[in-house]
Parts: C-alpha cells; sequence; structure tokens
C-alpha cells in the first residue's frame, strides 16, 4: 500500500495520490447518490450510501486512498449539537452555551456513530488491497470554532472573544472533543481505516501562544492516546495556515506525516521540519478549477518541490465544486507519468 509505505518513512516515486473532498459534488455520481438519499446528514449516516460515495472517486480516477465520507461535525452532532446543512450556506448550529456544555454525551455519540463505523467497514470491504482508506476527525480547535459561533465564513469571532473572556469554557470544549476524538477515530481503526486524519483548518486564527494551547497540546494527547492502543498508528496531522508554527506543531504532536496549505513555501518547510518528516500536499486547489497547461506546471512544481522527501500528493485545501472531473484524471495522468526531475 503506496500510502502506508510513505508513511513508514519509504520516498516512493511517483508518490501516492488522493486529494481532500475527493468525494463531493464535483461528481456527477456523488450528485445521484446524494439526491436520493435526500439531504448531507442522511446520506453521511446511511452507512450503504456513505460507503459508495467513498468509493467513487478512487474508481474512476483510481486514487491511492480513499477517505472515509462523513463530516467534521457529524461529532459535535452526535454529541447533541444541533447541525443542519442549508442549501448552499455550509453548515449551520446552534452557537454553543456553557449551559449546554455540560448536556453533551461521549455515550451518546458512541452509540450515534455507530452508522459511520458500518460505512467504514464497507468502504474497506469494497476496495483493493493496495488502496488505502482514511478514516479522520476534525481538530478539536476547529470542530470548536464551528460549535462555538455556529457557522464558518465570518472569522469565528464569538470563538475568539470566548477564548480571552471566558477560557474555562473553550478548555471544556477542547477537553471533551479531545475525550470524544480519540473514541471516534479509535473506533474507525478499529472498523478497518489504515490511517487517521485529524483537519485542523482553522489552526491559523490563534496567536502562537494559543496556538500552543488549543492546537498542538490537544493534537499531543489525541495522538499519544491513539498510539497507546494501537502504537504503529500513522495520523496525520492539517494544521492548516499555521505558518511558522509548523515545525513545533510536528514535533511536540508526534503525528506521522503533516499536511501542508497551498501558501506554504514546501523548501521552507522541508527546511523547518526535521529530516525524515512526511508530508502531504500542497497544490493549489484553483489549479483544479484552470486545468491545462497551468495545472501541469502546478503538478511539476509540486512533485520537484518534494523531489526525494517522502510525499503524498494532495491539494493544499478541498476540492471546489466547480471543478471539472476532467481535470481531475488529467492530475492523477501527470503524477503518474512520473516524469524525471528537471524535465
Ligand atoms: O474529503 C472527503 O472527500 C471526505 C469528506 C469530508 C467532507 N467534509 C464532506 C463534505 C471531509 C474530510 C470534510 C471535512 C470538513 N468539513 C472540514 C475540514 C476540511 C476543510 O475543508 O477545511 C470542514 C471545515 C468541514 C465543515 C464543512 N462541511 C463545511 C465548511 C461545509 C460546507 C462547504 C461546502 O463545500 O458546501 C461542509 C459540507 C460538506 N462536507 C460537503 C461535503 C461533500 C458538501 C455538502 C453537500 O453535499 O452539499
Amino acid at each position: 500500500m503506496k500510502l502506508i509505505d510513505v508513511l513508514n518513512g519509504e520516498v516512493v516515486w511517483p508518490p501516492p495520490v488522493w486529494l481532500m473532498r475527493q468525494a463531493g459534488r464535483y461528481l456527477p455520481e456523488y450528485r445521484e447518490v446524494r439526491a436520493q438519499a435526500g439531504d448531507f446528514l442522511s446520506l453521511s449516516m446511511n452507512p450503504e450510501l456513505a460507503a459508495e460515495v467513498t468509493l467513487q472517486p478512487v474508481r474512476r480516477f483510481g486514487f491511492d486512498a480513499a477517505i472515509l465520507f462523513s463530516d467534521i461535525l457529524i461529532l459535535p452532532w452526535a454529541l447533541g449539537q444541533g447541525l443542519q446543512y442549508a442549501q448552499g450556506e455550509g453548515p449551520l448550529l446552534p452557537p454553543l452555551t456553557r449551559a449546554e456544555l455540560g448536556g453533551l454525551s461521549l455515550a451518546r455519540a458512541v452509540e450515534g456513530t455507530a452508522p459511520v463505523m458500518e460505512a467504514v467497514r464497507r468502504a474497506r470491504a469494497g476496495l483493493d488491497g493496495d488502496k488505502g482508506l482514511i478514516g479522520f476527525a476534525g481538530g478539536p480547535f476547529t470542530v470548536a470554532c464551528y460549535m462555538l459561533d455556529g457557522k464558518g465564513g465570518g472569522g469565528f469571532p464569538r470563538t475568539l472573544r470566548t477564548v480571552y473572556e471566558d477560557r474555562r469554557l473553550v478548555e471544556g470544549l477542547i477537553d471533551l472533543l479531545v475525550e470524544a476524538s480519540v473514541v471516534y477515530l479509535q473506533g474507525q481503526v478499529d472498523a478497518g481505516a489504515d490511517c487517521v486524519m485529524l483537519f485542523e483548518s482553522w489552526a491559523g486564527i490563534l496567536p502562537a501562544e494559543l496556538f500552543r494551547v488549543f492546537v498542538i497540546a490537544p493534537g499531543r494527547r489525541i495522538v499519544s492516546a491513539l498510539r497507546s492502543k494501537s502504537p504503529g498508528l500513522h495520523i496525520i496531522g492539517f494544521p492548516r495556515l499555521c505558518g511558522l508554527m509548523l515545525r513545533e506543531y510536528v514535533v511536540e504532536t508526534g503525528v506521522s506525516a503533516v499536511g501542508l496549505d497551498s501558501v506554504t513555501d514546501i523548501a521552507a518547510a522541508v527546511a523547518a521540519c526535521p529530516p525524515g518528516t512526511v508530508f502531504q500536499g500542497n497544490l493549489d486547489p484553483l489549479l483544479l478549477h484552470i486545468g491545462g497547461e497551468a495545472l501541469d506546471r502546478g503538478v511539476d512544481a509540486v512533485l520537484d518541490g518534494f523531489r526525494g522527501q517522502r510525499h503524498i500528493f494532495n491539494l493544499g485545501h478541498g476540492i471546489t465544486p466547480d471543478v471539472d472531473p476532467r481535470n481531475v484524471a488529467q492530475l492523477v495522468e501527470r503524477i503518474r507519468a512520473g516524469r524525471p526531475s528537471g524535465l
């Protein structure tokens, strides 16, 4: 399995490839299944359909890995917070109050996420042995952002105020999310996930000192709790837009690999992180929308940038719904051609 070979520290050429949000609205076959399911939550909670959309992009493009079809907000929903996906608006949650925090229940989450575990089992059973299955959860801080603000898109002002004005509430919430994420991710591993990823997509909105407290420390607790139960488990961290905190995140959390956003200069990241660090990323998703020669040049630059490193090819953020699937096929072809450096 090329994905796990790289995570084990091998330099693999051409690198394995998968793309964040590879299952999604840019694929006609996804739109069909989503329409059949009715809405996003029903699709995520239907093991048969969730497994089907997990496998669709691997079938179509031959990616080296599938990522479980679900969402980082399924966990807060299973813990007891309201959640809806409004058409064209993204997720909406009733912003969490201190009184409501005590009402969230880990036991309820374990029961409520049983269909997710069944989707993992079905997806693993439907994949060839050389394809990896990636389980995931949101990073605790990113999930807390949505829980406290109730929606994305506005920079999470309530979360940032609460961090300063009622730090205890944020700490209590993060503690619960660390505990719940460990159980949730361990469940996915037990159900057949080959490795897991932590999407800390909004890590970059915190100043350094708070990044240590609310991103690095919870990340380290999740990694060490998972490894105490599954010693060889690979965990990919994605501390998006974390800038110069990258090295500290990698070293202090103990993640097996780090996802890089498109803003991060590849050479600078390689120079900053310890030798042997495994990287994932970091093509600009906009190039998938643009296609053509710009896409080829972008792919080549990422391949060349990580040449000689342990690298899993990916985007710097998720695929957008406006992408033409033919451009994704072009990207995979370009990587697999495995052209020698400098040509
Ligand atoms: O990558 C995959 O293919 C696996 C599935 C997956 C989804 N969301 C499906 C989804 C994963 C790994 C996620 C992670 C996720 N969800 C993140 C972290 C990564 C990132 O993008 O920063 C975040 C912040 C969320 C929260 C979320 N869910 C947002 C902001 C949105 C709205 C954006 C949009 O594209 O509409 C969602 C909805 C969502 N999650 C969709 C999908 C396929 C679209 C829902 C639909 O089909 O209408």
